[in-house]
């Protein structure tokens, strides 16, 4: 029996040991990232049609927790980002979780290396001051091991969708979800038969994801889902959370990781 014990304290100390040396290295590879950030998104800071922020707009968001924007972008940015959207799309992450969601994932630590475009858009200070004035509250980035912080949502086959979900908030301050929409293209033309949907007291609503419409919402205030796609549909979604501090408590961290393990699989339980 003692030596039962002492077994197990043994196999847990190694397990402790090398947890420990992954996350050192994970944190390395974290600081590399960030440290190379500037230089992967210099001079490709996108151009914006929508500003400045109409006070209605953030009067709306006050009242719904939900705006959305036509036309986000000027229609050369657009047409890069789209650009670099569709070079990578067949590189995403499929995961398939039944009842809940399907479809393809790029994370942030993946975009740093193929999508440099949506990389100075999400650290683009144009856009957070875009989104602060509009939520009313300074936002920023959140954390760079968070895969979620910045991410390509792609649904390219027939059933892809994710279902009714709060985006819950992990971090210590609000945080908010920005969707900015690349790519939404059906087999026959028009929109693919994704669509973003919000429930509300008078009943679920469309919000309208065509090319270029930017959706900010409060995501642990509003219940939502994206339908499923259609064979022959593209829709790809740049997917970014912003909060007021990118600060996570331990608990909370485990709980973020178990969330994200439905996006990029086990792997985010350690990375
Ligand atoms: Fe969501």
């Amino acid at each position: 029996m003692t030596w039962l014990v002492a077994g197990g304290g043994v196999i847990l100390a190694l397990v402790a040991y090398f947890l420990g040396r992954h996350q050192a290295g994970r944190a390395k590879v974290y600081q590399v990232l960030a440290s190379l950030r500037g230089r992967l998104t210099e001079n490709l800071a996108p151009v914006l049609r929508s500003t400045p922020v109409d006070v209605e707009l953030s009067k709306r968001f006050e009242r719904e927790s939900l705006i959305h924007v036509e036309a986000f972008l000027d229609e050369q940015s657009l047409e890069e980002m789209r650009a670099e959207a569709l070079s990578v799309a067949d590189r995403a992450e499929r995961t398939f979780i039944p009842l809940h969601k399907k479809g393809g994932t790029i994370s942030y630590e993946r975009i740093h290396y193929c999508a440099p475009r949506c990389l100075a858009f999400y650290h683009s200070k144009l856009v957070q001051n875009w989104v602060s004035a509009v939520v009313g509250e300074q936002i920023g980035p959140t954390a760079d091991h968070d895969q979620s912080s910045l991410s390509l949502l792609v649904y390219s086959q027939a059933g892809d969708h994710i279902n009714w979900h709060y985006d819950h908030n992990f971090y210590k301050g609000r945080h908010f979800t920005v969707l900015l929409s690349l790519v939404n293209r059906g087999r026959q033309g028009g929109a693919s038969s994704s669509q973003f949907c919000r429930r509300t007291p008078q009943g679920d609503e469309v919000v309208s994801t065509v090319e270029n419409n930017l959706v900010v919402f409060e995501g642990a205030r509003c219940l939502h889902r994206a339908t499923s796609a259609s064979d022959g549909d593209l829709r790809i979604q740049l997917s970014m959370t912003f909060g007021t501090t990118p600060k996570i408590g331990l608990f909370k961290e485990f709980i973020r990781r178990i969330k994200d393990t439905a996006f990029y699989g086990l792997r985010v339980l350690w990375d």
